[in-house]
């Protein structure tokens, strides 16, 4: 495909094969996101463990629920609603809290995005997992990760390949917020 081809098949995911991810495709995916313009320091966590997916999930659940926040909370109380998925690969990107990080790993995460997609997988890019650590579990959990010190949980994808039970996005409206300045 294209990049043109790439950036128009791109679309978010919400139903996953539970089947593990290829390690070479894998690889090429995440080594991606190291490729992206950049302006400071990040991690890139690829988590394959199903357990510990689980557990991020089951807190990012809760994390929604107890957020404040109505859309989030309209969301994890639909019935059987899993922040993640059932996504067997999960991509958390972290970055030290002051300077860049959100703008690095946010160019990064476009990377691994579009490369997983050239290679037939499904995505997702995910906010609800950074709501996992927000609770008396993530001092344990940043360690389990091994999330450098200081660092902290700014965004994350779900790769994988896509299941029968997609939840689309609804389509967004044609905005138009191009301008030109000859
Ligand atoms: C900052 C940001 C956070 C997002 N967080 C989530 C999320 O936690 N869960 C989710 O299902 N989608 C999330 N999305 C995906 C958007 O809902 C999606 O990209 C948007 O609706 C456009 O749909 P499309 O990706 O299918 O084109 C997020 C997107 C962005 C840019």
């Amino acid at each position: 495909m294209s990049i043109f081809e790439v950036i128009e098949k791109r679309k978010s995911i919400r139903s996953y094969l539970d089947e593990a991810i290829d390690s070479d495709d894998l690889k090429k995916i995440v080594e991606t996101g190291k490729k992206a313009p950049q302006a400071g320091e990040f991690q890139i966590t690829v988590i394959e463990n199903k357990e510990l997916i689980t557990k991020i999930n089951d807190l990012a659940l809760e994390g929604m629920k107890n957020s404040g926040n109505d859309f989030l909370m309209e969301r994890a109380n639909i019935p059987g609603y899993q922040p993640l998925y059932g996504t067997p690969v999960l991509v958390i990107l972290s970055a030290p809290e002051e300077g860049y990080g959100q703008i690095n790993t946010a160019l990064a995460a476009e990377n691994i995005i579009l490369s997983a997609t050239e290679l037939g997988y499904g995505t997702v890019y995910l906010i609800t997992p950074t709501l996992a650590f927000l609770g008396d579990e993530k001092k344990e959990l940043l360690k389990e990760l091994n999330i450098p010190e200081g660092y902290v949980p700014i965004n994350g994808i779900a790769i994988g390949k896509q299941g029968a039970d997609d939840i689309p996005t609804p389509p967004a409206e044609e905005i138009d917020n191009i301008n030109y300045i000859k």
